[in-house]
Order: structure tokens, then sequence, then C-alpha cells
């Protein structure tokens, strides 16, 4: 029996309000992938923990799994003809908390082990760019800490800067999938030019303000304009959660991702803040999972 080869991936929060498809942020909470060689006929999936009913359990339809080929592809190499890949999910699914990207750079980093490690980090970051769509959930889940993306010839080039531990982010998941494709198709085409004037000041405001740890600034930074206001609509209790995250101490709030989950900042008061936002969501008929987590500035990592 060969060794077991297995990769922790943290949960990702994007946008951070002002910085719609460039700002994201690894959090301390993480899905794990699996994978045992063995002298089967086919590489089998078992899924442990969150999506058992939902995530295709077919190594052809996984994500984790078509991370995997598409790694061994680009290494050319052959992935072993049979296996189990085992998954532990603990990143709420389709939420916008990340739960696609940490499957996609967790197939990707196992795919590269498991044929011959010819891609790079940058290698790496480029595919899972390629198959997300987007950096800001993929490069932070990568590499960790506050994570600012632009895009070169198609590929991600990141700075990045690691959080101290000062900071609480309190996500509350409700029982509600919004999918990316339905948040982003509800965006306009076009938007006022004092629009991109607002969110240019403040996306350089908010990350300013965590890098000089001034973190009564953040909430300036979270202000949006580019979708927020499109989207909270999909959300119902989402707006009232960002209210109440602030009267219970936040010193802001907004969307993680696309949604459904809300992701409040703060210091402290984090259970009131948690409580608070899950009541918002119960009083518009949701059950909700709530998570009182810190930066994670390590990234996706060998366990
Ligand atoms: N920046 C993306 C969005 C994150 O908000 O649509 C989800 O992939």
């Amino acid at each position: 029996m060969k060794p077991t080869i297995g990769v922790r991936v943290p949960a990702t929060t994007a946008n951070l309000g002002s910085g719609f498809d460039a700002l994201g942020l690894a959090l301390t909470l993480y899905n794990e992938v699996y994978f045992t060689e063995d002298d089967g006929s086919a590489v089998r999936v078992e899924i442990e923990g969150l999506g058992k009913e939902s995530i295709p359990d077919g190594f052809a339809d996984n994500m984790v799994g078509k991370a995997m080929v598409r790694a061994a592809a680009v290494n050319g190499g052959k992935l072993p003809k049979s296996g189990i890949l085992h998954l532990v999910n603990r990143i709420p699914v389709a939420r916008g908390l990340g739960s696609s990207s940490a499957a996609l750079v967790g197939g990707i980093i196992l795919g590269n082990v498991l044929t011959g490690n010819g891609m790079d980090r940058q290698a790496m970051l480029n595919l899972a760019n390629e198959m997300e769509g987007h950096p800001d959930n993929v490069v932070p889940a990568f590499c960790g800490g506050l994570c600012m993306s632009v895009l070169d010839g198609g590929n991600p080039v990141t700075q990045r800067v690691p959080l101290g531990k000062a900071a609480f982010f309190i996500t509350v998941s409700p029982s509600l999938e919004v999918s990316t494709e339905r948040a982003r198709a509800v965006l306009p085409q076009t938007l006022p030019y004092k629009d991109g004037v607002f969110n240019v000041s403040r996306v350089a405001f908010l990350v300013t303000a965590f890098i000089n740890k001034q973190y009564d600034n953040i909430r300036y930074g979270l202000e949006d304009r580019l979708h927020m206001p499109y989207r909270l609509p999909l959300i119902p209790g989402g707006e009232r959660a960002l209210q109440a995250a602030v009267e219970a101490g936040a010193l802001g709030a907004t969307v993680s991702g696309s949604g459904s989950t809300v992701i409040a900042f703060a210091t402290d008061h984090e259970e009131d803040i948690r409580k608070a936002m899950e009541t918002a969501f119960s009083d518009a008929g949701f059950t909700s999972a709530g998570h009182i987590l810190k930066a994670c500035n390590e990234g996706a990592k060998r366990i």
C-alpha cells in the first residue's frame, strides 16, 4: 500500500465589500483531501462532512477529481488507476466561502504530487484560476492571508498581506444557496463613473486599514457600489444580518463572495455578533451555521 497524500485547504472570503473580483482572504476553516493508491480497479470518492448529499461522488464528476485530472494533463503524467479519494468537508457548500476553490486547489496539489510535481506554485495558481474563472478565492486558498490579485495575460499576479490575530471574521451561512452564476447575472452591464471612483477609494482604504491595523476604519472599505446593491436582495434576511452585526459590535459587515454567507469584521463581541446574524436569518425563515474565525496566513499545505 502506498502512503496517503493529504492536503489541507482554507475557506476564503472574496470581495470584502469594495474589492470585487480582486480581494480575497483565507480563513481558519479547512477542508482536507486525501488520496491513497491501492490495487483495485477504479478511484472511489468518499465524502465526510458537508455536502454528502449534493456533491458528486464519481471521480470524473467530482471537482477535486476534475482538478486532479487537469493537473495530471499539464504534467503529461498518469494518475493512479485505483485508489480512494477521501474528502473531509467543513466549508459550507455553495455559500460564498470558497468551497469550490478549496476543491480545485486541493485537487490540483494532489494531482501535481501524484504525477511528478511538474507544476510550480504559479503554474498551479494559473490552472486553478482558469478552472474557477476568478482569482479572488483560489489565490488566498493557495497562498493564505489577504490577497490582492490582478490578471496578466489571464494569469493571476498577487500581492499578499498576512493579517494579525486581533481581527475576528464571523461568518453566518444561511440555508439558502445563491449560485455565483445568478449572483453575477443580476449585475449591471455599465455603472456610473462616480461609482467606480467610490470603489477605488474604498478598496485602497480597506487594504491600508488592514496593513496599518486601523480596524476602526474597516467599515469604510467594506462599502461597495459595484455588486452589493444588486445582490443583497437575493439574500432574504441578509441586509438585516449586516445591520444586526454592527448593532452587536462589529466594525463592519458584508456579503462573503457571491453569498449567501454574510461576514462581519470585529475585534471583540464575536459571540454576540454571530448570534445577532443568526437571529436575523431565523427571523427570515432560514436556519444558519455560524463560525468565528481568524485570518489563515499560510494557505494550502500538505498534511
Ligand atoms: N468575486 C466573485 C463574485 C466571487 O463575487 O462573483 C465568487 O466567485
